[in-house]
């Protein structure tokens, strides 16, 4: 495509994956969620730079390599070639793949860190810590573990229990011991350096509102802001693999302060190899754009802490930092003790990479949500949408163009009304990409595939063949199907790079831009079929599963402790779901009811029927409710005539295999005999609405 006067110069990043562990599909999502908008971009003919790092610092990349028995080098050296070659199979287009632990970060943290010295944003005292007298180091909350000091649990991490949620700091646990060495461990003092974030707190407030961040996002920043900011601990003792302080020997930059600085120290890398301009980038008031695209976990980092750095240390702060959810396999959080933690590397052995990008694409918004990957509906979706609606209609019509007409298009389009309507949606689908709307993007480009399709089947250019393969009507048609095809893949060439690239082999045009809607092919001749992309054999899905649960099970069994992030930490209980926001919560009504009756279902391993008084409606008459509840294995129905419990009233009616269920009853438990019905205090009337 031309080059484009007044194009847009645009930096993007996305967080910096750890170098003390193997690309997930966690982090998939996110560099399909930044590399289909950068993509986008360049396709429209922006100038886009795209640039990430590995995350090489920290105690837990020291210990590893110890536990290796390796240097950190060497082992953040192994750890980026392999994170490289699972991006680039992903087909993710960095300009720039690079180190923190590199010249680049270190000579730009350390005069980062001079700068905020020299404004007075930092300030210096000495505290008290857990340290390890085995290891010889101050050991993070992660690395201690103890009896919980409220509820007396005992195996709980050193800032929060599991069981009661309670916070607290290491120093109060019963019988701490370190996670590294068992060792019991001891306070001990020494002086850490801070950057004084709450002098940053007019600015944030600022910047928070300009704009910057989706809404769900500036509310929680907005909740930090009001609660008041803490001066930000940026400093650690020796031993630590990172950079040392400048004039502070034995003091080392926390990692989350040089990862940051990570996004600089690439997109300086990059400037070295291309014509690209740092400063352009970098300085106050420059008209580049700056986009961070990260996970729900990292947010205070990006919003709070880095805007603040940047501004302290005369940089520009960013336009956008964009902030996605989590993935989840088939509802579950990724777990490896439950088998279900799919690294890169487990799908790539079985599975093409488009698929996923294609599934991702289908479901992912704007919003901060979850993405679950369930796998029977990516199987569904994926055969459903790229087989057996977008391929589709290029394989109905090659055969025709390349038997019966050598391969010529026509000259005409036998339908140009449909080809304008393909045309017209250039600037919604845009719109949708340039917003992260990409579920959206892809439903819109679904229903013009079912359009393209239909067209087809009405024409039936087959039929019209069978008495002469080289009708001109056969041309026109399967011409203006081609042409239709061709526009489907100019729209979906952010998500899905590869077969795009194979489809302008097979049309035999240069690479397709997004404004190569604006034209047909007449009269051009294309070259031969190829097969495009194949429905995806739930088999092999099925095979990536076992591999991955064997996986994990023998090294759950076999492996030594290592110390890693706490991944699964949460898992002794069932997961906490999605978040919901409020109005959402508010819809449920929840009713106190006594149940009158309660009785078995012939035929119902599980279920109860209960029948429910809610009390009395508006003309005085009592509401009477019927529900199935799966309480048999905890409950003898006797026992259940007339407690109170609570209800979910407004459920709408549940046709099931053993009549109508009209609401819910609320109980907890793990299942078995530990179901507990919800059951309130006696002073609780039916009726009356739980709040
Ligand atoms: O949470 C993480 O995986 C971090 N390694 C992300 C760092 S992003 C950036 F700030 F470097
Ligand atoms: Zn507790």
């Amino acid at each position: 495509m031309q080059d484009k006067a007044n194009k847009r110069h645009i930096l993007v990043t996305m967080a910096l994956p750890y170098a003390n562990g193997p690309i997930h599909l966690g982090h998939i999502l996110e560099a399909t969620q930044t590399d289909i908008w950068v993509r986008f971009q360049r396709l429209k003919g922006e100038d886009c730079v795209y640039v990430c790092a590995d995350d090489t610092h920290g105690t837990a990349i020291m210990l590893r390599a110890e536990n290796e028995g390796i240097s950190p080098e060497t082992l953040i050296a192994r750890v980026q070639e392999e994170h490289e070659r699972d991006y680039e199979k992903f087909n993710i287009g960095f300009s720039q793949f690079h180190s923190t632990h590199s010249p680049e970060n270190k000579r730009l943290v350390q005069a980062i860190y001079l700068k905020l010295k020299e404004n007075g944003h930092i300030s210096r005292r000495t505290i008290s810590q857990l340290f390890d007298p085995e290891k010889k180091l101050f050991l993070a909350d992660r690395f201690i573990k103890g009896t919980c000091p409220k509820c007396k649990t005992p195996d709980q991490y050193g800032d929060n229990c599991e069981n009661c949620n309670a916070t607290y700091s290491p120093a109060d646990l019963i019988d701490p011991r370190s996670t590294l060495s068992g060792a019991t461990p001891v306070e001990r003092e020494s002086e850490h350096h801070f950057f004084k974030l709450p002098e940053f707190t007019q600015m944030l407030k600022s910047w928070t509102r300009s704009g910057t961040l989706q809404e769900q996002v500036a509310n929680k920043l907005n909740e930090w802001l009001e609660s008041g900011l803490q001066e930000w601990d940026i400093s650690r003792d020796a031993p630590y693999f990172g950079f040392e302080i400048p004039e502070a020997p034995g003091k080392y930059f926390y990692v989350w302060l040089d990862a940051p600085v990570g996004y600089m120290a690439s997109f300086e890398k990059f400037c070295a190899k291309s014509d690209y301009n740092f400063d352009d980038y970098w300085r106050p008031g420059s008209n580049t754009e700056l986009y961070h695209f990260i996970g729900k976990d990292i947010v205070n980092f990006h919003t709070l802490f880095w805007p603040a750095v940047l501004e302290s240390a005369g940089y520009r702060t960013p336009n956008g930092v964009f902030v996605h959810g989590f993935v989840t396999i088939n509802g579950q959080k990724m777990s490896k003790s439950r088998g279900t933690f799919i690294n890169a590397e487990d799908y790539l052995a079985h599975l093409d990479p488009e698929y996923l990008r294609y599934y991702f694409a289908a479901k992912l918004s704007s919003a901060v949500d979850d993405l679950d990957l369930n796998l029977d509906d990516f199987v569904a979706r994926v055969n459903s949408d790229l087989v057996g609606k977008v391929v589709n209609i290029a394989s109905r019509c090659a055969g025709f163009i390349n038997k019966g007409f050598a391969g010529k298009l026509a000259q005409h389009n036998s339908e140009p009304a449909l080809i304008a309507e393909f045309q017209a949606a250039k600037d919604e689908v845009a719109a949708l990409y340039e917003a992260r709307e990409y579920s959206k993007a892809m439903r819109l480009i679904m229903s013009l595939a079912d359009k393209a399709n239909q067209y087809i089947a009405d024409k039936a250019p087959w039929v019209i063949a069978k008495t002469d393969k080289q009708s001109s009507e056969v041309q026109e048609i399967c011409s203006t199907g081609l042409n239709l095809f061709r526009m489907l893949i100019v729209y979906l060439k952010p998500v899905i790079p590869t077969m795009a690239q194979s489809v302008e082999t097979f049309l035999a045009v240069p690479p397709l831009a997004w404004d190569s809607v604006d034209s047909t092919l007449n009269g051009h001749t294309i070259g031969a079929f190829v097969p495009l992309i194949t429905r995806i054999d739930p088999a092999d899905v099925t095979a990536m599963m076992e591999a991955v649960t064997a996986s994990q099970a023998s090294a759950l069994t076999q492996s030594a402790p290592v110390a890693t992030e706490p991944v699964d930490s949460a898992l002794a209980k069932e997961p906490i779901c999605e978040e919901i926001q409020f109005p959402d919560f508010a819809k449920v009504d929840m009713r106190i009811a006594r149940i009158i009756n309660a009785e078995h279902v012939q035929g119902a391993d599980k279920l109860l029927r209960i029948t429910l008084d809610l009390g009395l409606d508006a003309q005085g008459e009592p509401t009477i409710r019927n529900v199935f509840s799966g309480i048999k294995s905890a409950y003898d129905p006797a026992t259940l005539v007339n407690r109170l419990t609570v209800v979910v009233a407004n459920l709408a009616p549940r046709k099931m295999k053993f009549g109508m269920s009209e609401g819910m009853v609320l109980a907890a438990g793990p299942g078995g005999s530990d179901i507990f019905l919800l059951e309130p205090d006696n002073g609780a009337q039916p009726g009356m609405r739980v709040m």
